[in-house]
């Protein structure tokens, strides 16, 4: 299974994919993330990276579709109107995921 989580280097979203790392162990976990709090660590940890096995780097509004290929499951947590989302997915023909908008 593989899975995409958006946000995922927020206050929220490491926590959703240590949720994720342990619930699905074997999954493939895809981060996309801006990177705006990349350098405000708020534990001595590891990087919540390190969980992932792989980090993009980018605006959600220019997601390049070609990271959709074989995700089963799409996880949101970058803090934007729930409408707004599913339309940015929409368009991006993301029928078939599951979109989980943290609110
Ligand atoms: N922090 C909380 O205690 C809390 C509690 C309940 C619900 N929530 C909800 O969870 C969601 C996330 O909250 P948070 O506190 O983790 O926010 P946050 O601002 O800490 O993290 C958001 C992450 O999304 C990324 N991001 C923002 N815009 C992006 C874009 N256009 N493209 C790609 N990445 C982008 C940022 O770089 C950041 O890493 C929000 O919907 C919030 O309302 C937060």
């Amino acid at each position: 299974m593989r899975i995409l989580i958006v946000g995922n280097l927020g206050y929220v979203g490491p926590v959703v994919v240590q949720h994720l790392r342990s619930r699905f162990p074997r999954a493939e976990l895809i981060g996309f993330d801006t990177g705006l709090f990349a350098h405000c660590l708020t534990g001595t940890g590891q990087l919540p990276e390190i969980a992932l096995n792989a980090q993009y780097y980018g605006d959600i509004r220019e997601f390049p579709p070609s990271l959709l290929r074989g995700v089963d499951a799409v996880a949101e947590a970058i803090g934007r109107a729930e409408a707004e989302l599913r339309s940015t997915w929409r368009q991006m023909g993301v029928g078939f995921a599951a979109v989980v908008v943290a609110t």
